[in-house]
């Protein structure tokens, strides 16, 4: 949450423009509502938790005849150090979750799958026609990177303690990674062993793997192709 008071300071070591907004964390939002699941972890739900400032930097660039403006923002960071927002919320108990029963994904009480903002429902028009296909796709490719053990290391609580985590654990993490799962796996760079040495998988295992990430990303293509197209037509009636 944001309460409107802001300062905009220009950062002379990092010759960056920093933008501080007084922030407040929402957290009492249903556990299927965080895009990512950091409430697996304690001391990562307490820092969210206790945040009070979101700062933007903002990089700056040569626009020629001499005149420098700002860029895009180059990096988002949230601190606990800032000032306090008056709805800065009481401290509450993490939601019940643990790591250690690696669910990623659930069912609710009202039979919908969790977390919602994961879903392709809310990346894609609720009548684009590819919405079924993406499903049944998704949920082959999805059985076919839990038998080739990817999901010991491409989930949220980062076993691996990998560098730039790569997330595969729901729909909507997946589908953003897919080709570029297709092409690891290809080249035999993907899956890893427990000492980060390329793995050799079964050939049956992974052609399996493969025609269903294959299948997946020919749903996403479809999908994204009607996207366009309606707003295409929405724009030229
Ligand atoms: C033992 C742990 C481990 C397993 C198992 C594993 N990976 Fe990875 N994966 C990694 C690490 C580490 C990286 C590198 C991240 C980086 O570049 O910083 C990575 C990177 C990737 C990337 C990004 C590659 C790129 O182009 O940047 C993809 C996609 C990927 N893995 C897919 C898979 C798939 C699919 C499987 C299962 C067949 C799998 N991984 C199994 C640890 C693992």
């Amino acid at each position: 949450m944001f309460n409107g008071v802001y300062s905009v300071i220009f950062d002379e070591r990092e010759k960056m423009y920093r933008v501080e907004l007084v922030a407040a964390f929402r957290n009492r939002l249903a556990p299927g509502q965080f895009p990512y699941p950091f409430w697996h972890d304690e001391n990562k739900w307490a820092l969210y938790q206790g945040a009070n400032q979101l700062t933007m930097w903002f990089g700056l660039k040569n626009s020629g005849q001499g005149k420098i403006s700002t860029e895009h923002i180059k990096v988002m960071q949230f601190s606990t150090f800032g000032k306090d927002h008056t709805g800065i919320p009481t401290a509450i108990t993490k939601p019940e979750f643990t790591a250690e029963q690696k669910q990623w994904m659930w069912t609710d009480s009202a039979g919908k799958t969790q977390p919602a903002v994961t879903l392709f429902d809310n990346l894609y028009s609720a009548n684009n026609p590819n919405l079924k296909k993406l499903d049944t796709t998704y949920r082959a490719v999805a059985l076919e990177l839990r038998n080739a053990e990817c999901l010991n290391c491409h989930v949220p609580d980062n076993p691996d303690k990998s560098k730039r985590l790569v997330l595969l654990q729901t729909p909507a993490h997946a589908e953003a990674e897919m080709s570029r799962v297709i092409k690891s796996v290809r080249q035999g760079r993907m899956p890893l062993d427990e000492i980060g040495i390329e793995k050799r998988m079964s050939d049956n295992l992974k052609s399996h793997l493969l025609s269903k990430a294959e299948a997946f990303a020919e749903a996403i293509h479809e999908a994204k192709i009607w996207e366009a197209g309606t707003s295409a037509k929405r724009i030229s009636p």
